[in-house]
Parts: C-alpha cells; structure tokens; sequence
C-alpha cells in the first residue's frame, strides 16, 4: 500500500516538467508545481513540503526527498541525479535576516525585511542524514555525505563526509557507487528515456545544474 499519485493525478498537479517512475506522495505539499521539474525514478514521500519558489527547484533523476522535508525554492535549489535528502531535513535557499536591522516572518510587508537568498546544490551521489538544515548559497559537493543532525552554511568539497553544527569533514567518502551507478545505469538505461505522457514544457534534466544555468 501506499500514497503515491497515479499518472493521471500526476498530471494534474502541474509540475513544469517530469519523467518516468515518478512517486510523490498526495500527503506532500506542492506549491508552485509550475517551477518544479522532476526527473525519472523520483521518491517524495508523505509530508513533504516543496514551494518552487521564483527560481524553481530542480530534481535530477533517482532522487529521494524522505519523509517530512522542506525545499524552498526561492533563489533555486538543484538535487543533481543520486542524490537524497533524508527525513525531517530542511533546504533554504532564501531566509530572513536576523541579525535584528529588519522585522522577519511572513505577516510583515516586505518594505521592512531583508531576505537573504542564494541558490542551493546538492551534487551528484551527495546525501543529507537526517534532521539536517541547508542555509542559502551553498553547494553540497558531489559525492558528499552528511551526518544526522547537521547544519551547512558553506560549500562543501567533493567526496567529504561531513557532521556537526556548522558541518567539519571527519573523512574521504568511498567513490566504489561510482562503478555501481555505471552497471544500474547500463542495466536499465533510465536516463536516456524521453519523458512522455503529461511532461509540460519539456526540459531534458541530464545534467541538472546545466538546466539551472539555462534557466536562470
Ligand atoms: C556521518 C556518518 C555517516 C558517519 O558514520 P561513520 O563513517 O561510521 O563514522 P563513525 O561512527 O566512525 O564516527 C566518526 C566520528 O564522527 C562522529 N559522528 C558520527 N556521526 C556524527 C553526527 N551525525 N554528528 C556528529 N558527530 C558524528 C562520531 O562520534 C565519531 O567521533 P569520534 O571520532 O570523536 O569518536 C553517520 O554517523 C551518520 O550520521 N549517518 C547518517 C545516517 C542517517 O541520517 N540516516 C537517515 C536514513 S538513510
């Protein structure tokens, strides 16, 4: 059993483009489907909530968004293909500033905040643990690795296993899933399938930072 749309539904939800294999749950909350696109053999469980935001969010193929997350689109955020983020963990690519010079939060009119905004990375093969947060400008190096309960504020470097509150790299990540992604992707050749049936102003997502700079 579960509570992913059917094609059909899918369909209606009004993504701006989406693949093959595509599972998001109806509990998720999408807001502004029409500047997210979705790659194929993508998971979005129950209770996520996803707002595309002016700049969109971009989701590359065979990514998992656990349970309970948050993505704001604002200033863009691009999950490249592998790559996870796990449940209860939060992405902004745009936040109040708090250092105390303007009035934050929703109910106040914009003449008296200051949102800080910067596009968000997750790279390629790079997952989040669980319970992390993601602050604006930041991209997660390919291959990274996140410990539970983590906060990242800079860029971090290809390949690191990173934890902690701002993250510090502890190790190397193992690249042996390099030669695992070749054979699964040789295997069953997802990636190279056309989107059909539903895709709406269609955007190849091969290479999901390449359609952010086209975009943007
Ligand atoms: C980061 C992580 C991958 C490291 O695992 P590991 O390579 O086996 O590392 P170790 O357990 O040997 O830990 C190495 C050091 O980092 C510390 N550490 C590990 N994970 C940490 C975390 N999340 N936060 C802070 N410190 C952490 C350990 O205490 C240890 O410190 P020490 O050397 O001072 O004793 C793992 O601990 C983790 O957090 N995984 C996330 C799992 C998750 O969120 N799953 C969600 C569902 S898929």
């Amino acid at each position: 059993m579960n509570s992913f749309y059917t094609k059909e539904e899918l369909n209606k939800l009004g993504l701006k483009s989406y693949g093959q294999n595509v599972k998001i749950s109806r509990k998720a909350s999408i807001y502004i489907p029409e500047n997210i696109s979705v790659g194929n053999n993508v998971q979005i469980d129950d209770f996520c909530m996803l707002i595309g935001g002016e700049k969109g969010i971009f989701i590359g193929n065979n990514v998992h968004i656990a349970f309970a997350c948050l993505i704001l689109g604002t200033a863009g955020v691009v999950f490249e293909d592998f790559s996870s983020l796990s449940s209860r963990s939060a992405i902004y690519s745009a936040t109040d500033d708090y250092s105390g010079r303007v009035l934050i939060n929703p109910t106040i009119p914009m003449e008296y905040k200051n949102i800080i905004k910067g596009r968000v990375i997750v790279g390629k093969h790079a997952v989040i643990g669980t319970n992390c947060t993601v602050l604006p400008d930041v991209k997660i190096g390919t291959g990274c690795a996140i410990g539970a309960n983590s906060l990242i504020i800079k860029d971090l470097e290809d390949w690191g296993i990173y934890v902690g509150s701002p993250v510090k790299k502890i190790k190397n990540r193992k690249r042996d899933l390099i030669e695992l992604e070749k054979r699964y992707t040789e295997k069953y050749n997802y990636g190279k399938k056309s989107r059909r049936g539903g895709c709406k102003n269609y955007i190849p997502i091969i290479c999901p930072s390449f359609v952010w700079k086209v975009a943007s």
